[in-house]
């Protein structure tokens, strides 16, 4: 019998080398005439242990892990393909901790399924919800998808539903849905990992959301540094094109939909869906002025949706099973579930797809095992560059839009970044502003010009130049980008800053400078 193989590649186990793996296993099956097949799956998202190996044996799939290419002959020789023990046996893979203990609704079959087969995704559930919303009014879907609770997941958490529904309602021959898959947050990884390993759900949410809301074009904006994504986001829209899924008449229903990968150059400040929508229609990426709203007047001065990956990705399975059965999952006005990505100096990194609920000592300590130095955990910052330092103090923080905010923090996309006890927050805060004044898109003066005056008095309270005036005036300037910025990009640079400064001032106040004696 053919033993089925799991390698994936996805660009973390890539990196980590899962073609030196994956040819090491073809040679050496050749060499020994083995009959074996090596699917090329996505990650299941347990980077520690990429890259993990996979074999289908009769009592489920067993994992091996971190696997390198010299490791092959041996795991042979143990009797990988009948799932026989190793050191680096992991056992089954649907019982590792890390994994079992999580709710995969949007992740489901990352990791499982071969990313471009069609046949592959159909069975394992996929389509179902796209011929639920194909036998409904489109209205319906609207109202299903407000039902359910989603909120956006590209980090403004604006509710999903009520954005389609403006679409909808919009007058215009010729409407768009547009995908942000810039994902330029640091520390963040689920869009890439969606578009790795399960593209087709992001198509069938992508032609959904077109039902619903009458457009018949979408596009999905990445970024250039995502070569893999690409390549299979293009491969995956190809066989769906061919399979009847998008086109003229989607699945037979008479209704269009159909849609193309954008590739951007990967400017941060693109990912803010108006300098997105500036790029796509090949444009300056340059924040443009709100009203009009892109639902009215987006794409071409069209009538758009602008969802991040994630929100689109999540949209198959509520329709499947509906509003209910989402909404169920989650806590106060934070519904379903959030894949959490784990990253920084922390033990074990990657996608933890749970209800919103978890606190994020829960998160860092006992999911993320800690930091990876062995050192105590000093500061976390959660959403991305644009995201508050949370201190230990704070680690009863349920994962939830609101509880966050009440303590001056974001989810943004929930990437979470761990520092241990040797990080310099007042390098972090000098950073924050650098971070700001590199990608500044430069339309308005606050972030243009307050992120690089930023820069500057971080530098002096560091050299002991008057540090409490200094301080006094960095409040201030976070204060006026706050409150004066066009766009979250130097509206929020404030967040890290301040929180560096309210929860670690003991790193604001560095030893004054002594002349030496003479
Ligand atoms: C500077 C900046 C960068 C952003 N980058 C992203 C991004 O990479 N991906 C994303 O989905 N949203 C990003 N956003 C948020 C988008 O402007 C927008 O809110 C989102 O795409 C809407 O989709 P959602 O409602 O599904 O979250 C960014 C916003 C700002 C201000
Ligand atoms: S806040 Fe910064 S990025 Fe946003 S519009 Fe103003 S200059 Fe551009």
């Amino acid at each position: 019998m053919t033993a089925r193989i799991y390698v994936p590649r996805d660009a973390a186990a890539l990196a980590l080398g899962a073609d030196r793996v994956a040819r090491a296993l073809a040679a050496e099956a050749q060499s020994r005439s083995l009959d074996i097949v090596i699917v090329r799956n996505g990650s299941r998202g347990m980077h520690w242990l990429e890259p993990l190996v996979e074999v289908e044996t009769a009592g489920g799939r067993i994992a091996y892990g971190p696997v390198k290419a010299s490791d092959v002959p041996g795991l042979l020789d143990a009797g990988l393909l009948e799932g026989k023990g190793h050191p680096l046996c992991l056992g089954a893979t649907e019982e590792i901790p890390f994994l079992k203990n999580q709710t995969r609704l949007t992740f489901a079959r990352c990791g499982v399924i071969d990313p471009v087969s069609l046949d592959d995704y159909k069975a394992h559930g996929g389509l179902k919800g796209l011929e639920k919303a194909i036998a409904m009014a489109p209205l319906d879907v609207v109202k299903e998808v407000t039902d359910s609770g989603l909120r956006g997941r590209g980090g403004a958490g604006f509710p999903t539903g009520i954005k389609w529904k403006t679409v909808h309602d919009a007058p215009g021959a010729q409407k768009y849905i547009v995908c942000n898959a810039d994902e330029g947050d640091s520390g963040t990884f689920a869009d890439r990992m969606i578009m790795e390993g399960d593209p087709f759900v992001l198509i069938e949410g992508m032609a959904i959301a077109g039902l619903a809301t009458g457009a018949t074009k979408g596009y999905v904006y990445t970024r250039s540094e995502y070569p893999h994504a690409i390549a299979v986001m293009n491969e995956a829209v190809a066989a769906a094109r061919a399979a009847g899924v998008l086109g003229p008449s989607v699945l037979g229903s008479g209704k269009a939909f159909d849609m193309e990968i954008r590739v951007g150059a990967g400017a941060y400040v693109c990912g803010e869906e108006t300098a997105l929508l500036n790029s796509l229609e090949g444009k300056r990426g340059i924040v443009r002025a709100k009203p009009p709203l892109p639902a009215l007047q987006g794409f071409l001065g069209r009538p758009t949706v602008v969802n991040n990956v994630i929100s689109l990705a999540s949209v198959p399975i509520i329709m499947d099973k509906g509003a209910a059965y989402y909404r169920d999952f989650g806590m106060g006005r934070s519904r379903g579930t959030i894949p959490i990505q784990i990253a920084g100096n922390v033990k074990q990194g990657g996608l933890y797809e749970t209800a919103f609920g978890l606190t994020l000592g829960e998160i860092v300590d006992e999911i993320g095992g800690g930091t990876a130095s062995g050192r105590p955990v000093r500061a976390v910052q959660v959403g991305g560059p644009l995201g508050a330092y949370f201190p230990r103090a704070l680690f009863d923080t349920p994962f939830d839009y609101e509880a966050f905010a009440a303590k001056d923090g974001l989810i943004g996309h929930a990437g979470i970044t761990v520092f241990d006890d040797t990080v310099d927050m007042l390098k972090q805060a000098r950073f924050a502003m650098e971070f700001c004044a590199v990608e500044s898109c430069g339309k308005c003066t606050p972030c243009r010009i307050g992120s690089t005056r930023g820069v500057e008095t971080a530098d002096k309270i560091a050299q002991g130049i008057e540090p409490e005036k200094n301080r006094d005036l960095l409040a201030d300037l976070c204060n006026t980008m706050k409150f004066g910025s066009l766009c979250a990009l130097g509206g929020f640079t404030p967040y890290p800053v301040m929180s560096a400064m309210t929860h670690f001032p003991e790193d604001f106040s560095p030893a004054p400078i002594v002349e030496a004696a003479e």
